[in-house]
């Protein structure tokens, strides 16, 4: 990676076309020693499109917004993960000696539609006989992960106030992100209830944004700056849509294969990771993202976060940037977002919320309830 840029997320005037050409012009103006964008040879949108937003052909919106009309462009959509897999797109594409720089963006526009009508397009990347058309929600199909992960490991409400409540605290500290205010336990644990056991701020919020990433390959990296960032592995798996098909509904198989899938093609093990960005749509879904990806046992999460160990200044941050739930979650603007932050991390350019001497990182993007997933490893170059 030579570049990236990110809109802020949150409620925001613009449109997705607005929100592309912003975080595009941001990512080609963060390359240290300058790009052209009729450099890039290929690019990769990933986004839902959530009220309908240019359903068909999105991918050429992207090449209107990059000034690099002619070039291939492919739209990925895979719900949340939409970004995480545009990533892995590129990735292999760079692999495979067919290019060697390419554009990685994703986009969503969310605030603009009424409730009811969001409902439905988050609702459409869930299963659609048993779910969707039953009324249930992704706060309840987490509502029911969570509802069984505390039944099956004693998991406290306290443990998954904890997770918005780091969130929120390192929130305070990213320009970018939604919320930049804190959070108590005590207000979590009484926060409107929207599907038992999750409360409004054990939620994501409803978010839109754009995030641009520039890929080049190993062997013209360096041209473009001196502290690239290198992708070690990446890995995805994908589970049955509906939760009742699945084997477990406290673990998400996607997750796990993606993770074993990413570490198998990366030179370096978990104990060699400085800090993880997870998918915490839900408070629930940080601590199955630490359980899956093999940083603590199968109920052993909540216990780590308790103890402060994902905080920054704690063994293993996760979520420096607030995570979903505090920067925001902007569909298909999330895998990518999480690449961002990986990319200031790494380059040591994060700010207050630096986590000291990184220089590994994994980012996890899951689409939907865990119907699909991505993991992508990353170390300094
Ligand atoms: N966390 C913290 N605060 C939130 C919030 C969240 N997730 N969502 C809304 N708020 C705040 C708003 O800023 C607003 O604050 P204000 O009164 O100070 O301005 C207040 O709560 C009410 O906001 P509103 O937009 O009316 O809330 P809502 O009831 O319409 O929506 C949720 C709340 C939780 C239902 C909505 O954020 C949601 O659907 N989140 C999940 C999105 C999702 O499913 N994504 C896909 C994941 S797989």
């Amino acid at each position: 990676m030579v570049g990236a840029g990110h809109t802020r997320f949150g409620v925001l005037p613009e449109g997705p076309r607005a929100l592309l050409e912003t975080a595009v012009r941001t990512a080609f103006a963060s390359v240290d020693r300058g790009v052209e964008p009729a450099a890039v040879e290929e690019a990769f949108l990933g986004t839902l499109g959530i009220s309908g937003w240019q359903l068909g052909n999105a991918s050429a919106v992207l090449a209107e917004a990059a000034r690099t009309p002619g070039i291939p462009v492919t739209r990925v959509e895979n719900a949340c993960a939409s970004s995480g897999f545009a990533l892995r797109s590129a990735v292999r594409t760079i692999e495979s000696g067919r290019a060697d720089l390419v554009l990685v963006a994703g986009v969503e526009k969310m605030t603009d539609s009424p409730s009811g009508r969001r409902r439905y397009w988050l609702g459409v990347s869930g299963d659609t006989e048993w779910e969707r058309l039953a009324g249930l929600t992704f706060a309840g199909v987490y509502g029911l992960l969570a509802s069984r992960h505390m039944a099956e490991f004693g998991t406290s409400p306290e443990a998954l106030a904890e997770v918005a409540v780091k969130n929120h605290e390192h929130g305070t500290m990213n320009p970018n992100a939604q919320f930049r205010k804190r959070v108590t336990r005590d207000e979590v644990l009484r926060s409107p209830r929207v599907a038992e056991p999750l409360g409004l701020l054990d939620c994501c919020p409803v978010s839109d944004g754009a995030v641009a990433l520039l890929l080049a390959s190993d062997e013209v990296a360096r041209k473009y700056t001196d502290t690239p960032v290198f992708i070690a592995g990446t890995g995805a798996g994908s589970d049955r849509l509906a939760i009742q098909e699945r084997a477990s509904l406290t673990s998400l198989a996607a997750t796990r294969r993606a993770a074993e899938e990413a570490f198998r093609s990366a030179g370096f093990g978990r104990d060699e990771v400085d800090f993880l960005e997870v998918h915490d749509c839900f408070t629930i879904a940080e601590l199955l993202a630490l359980e899956d990806l093999g940083f603590a046992p199968p109920g052993g999460a909540a216990g780590r976060t308790l103890a402060g160990e994902t905080r920054l200044g704690g063994a293993l941050p996760v979520n420096p940037d607030g995570g979903l739930k505090s920067k925001g979650h902007p569909i298909g603007a999330t895998g990518a977002s999480q690449a961002y932050e990986v990319f200031q991390q790494l380059r040591k350019a994060a700010g207050p919320r630096q986590v000291p001497g990184a220089e590994r990182a994994l980012a996890h993007n899951v689409g939907g309830s865990g119907a699909s997933a991505t993991v992508t490893l990353f170390e300094v170059g």
